[in-house]
């Protein structure tokens, strides 16, 4: 599986070397990264498209748009072309031709890098309820500050989309990050540890405990190994924060990697 995984990850950077280098040849329609047109394509998704692909791209009758460019990339043209003429059982949308590209533009930044993308929200109200007490910063860095439960978030306006962020927040579980997945450990002396499994051998298990620290605890001192599966990132935000904290969280977000 994890094999599997590697290859189809080679592959993919492979095909998005060759997308790439063939965007910088072809000159970019005017209408792609335009906040304004890839707004006006998203109200024309909703009424057309979300049925199928789902409210935010995630897929649904018809494939997710979120992640389906990675693996395969089409160019504008192309993208432009399936959504008029339909592929399958996509129907035609047969739209007048700039409507057709607003929504080239809307799907294109479903999977764009997020600080390359215009985004609604408050930054500033994000950051501060990011760095809030019980906020976010307990379990996430960014900067060089901040804890060390969950991944560090300096980078990720450039490894994440706006949808990814945003499901990220609402929904931990949908996409794992390895290397936070939390132990609880009983040893044979009776004594009792906690952390994140960063390594695991036939002879240790790498732990990271609270504070950050790396312990190395051989397999022959452990009784028994206890693995919480779901995110250890509380699934309740979906519920805790309002709409407007989550787009100003994502807003934040955005921003971290842009320079
Ligand atoms: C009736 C359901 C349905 C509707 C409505 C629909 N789609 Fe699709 N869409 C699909 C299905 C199913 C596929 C996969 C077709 C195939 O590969 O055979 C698809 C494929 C696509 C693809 C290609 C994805 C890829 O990587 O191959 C894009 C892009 C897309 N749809 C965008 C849109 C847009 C934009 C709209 C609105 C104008 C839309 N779709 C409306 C069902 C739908
Ligand atoms: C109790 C610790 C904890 C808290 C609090 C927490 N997170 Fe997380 N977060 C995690 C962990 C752990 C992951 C990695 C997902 C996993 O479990 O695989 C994660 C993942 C993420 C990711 C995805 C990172 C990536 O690499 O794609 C984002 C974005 C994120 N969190 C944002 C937030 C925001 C915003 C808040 C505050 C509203 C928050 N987190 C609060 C622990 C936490």
């Amino acid at each position: 599986m994890q094999l599997h995984r590697i290859l189809i990850l080679s592959v993919s950077s492979a095909l998005l070397w060759a997308q790439h280098a063939k965007d910088d040849e072809a000159a970019k329609h005017p209408f792609m990264g335009n906040p304004d047109r890839i707004e006006a394509g998203r109200k024309t998704y909703l009424g057309g498209c979300a049925g199928c692909h789902g409210p935010e791209g995630g897929g649904g009758r018809g494939p997710s748009l979120i992640e389906r460019g990675a693996w395969h990339p089409m160019t504008d043209d192309n993208l432009y072309a399936t959504i008029q003429k339909g592929v399958g059982i996509m129907p035609a949308a047969n739209l007048p031709t700039d409507r057709g590209w607003e929504l080239v533009a809307f799907v294109r930044s479903l999977t764009a890098p997020a600080v390359e993308m215009k985004a609604p929200g408050d930054a500033a109200a994000g950051e501060k309820l990011f760095w809030s007490t019980n906020g976010c910063s307990g379990c996430h860095r960014i900067g060089g500050k901040g804890g060390f439960a969950g991944p560090d978030l300096s980078n990720i306006g450039r490894t994440s989309t706006l949808p990814k962020l945003r499901r990220s927040i609402v929904d931990p579980d949908f996409e794992r990050t390895p290397g936070f997945e939390r132990a609880d450990l009983t040893l044979r002396d009776g004594s009792k540890l906690s952390g994140l499994v960063k390594d695991r051998t036939n002879y240790r298990l790498q732990l990271q405990l609270k504070d950050g620290a790396l312990r190395s605890v051989p397999v022959e001192t452990i009784e028994t190994v206890e693995l919480t599966k779901p995110s250890i990132m509380p699934a309740d935000y979906k519920t805790k924060l309002t709409r407007d904290d989550v787009t100003n969280l994502v807003s934040y977000l955005r921003q971290q990697g842009a320079n």
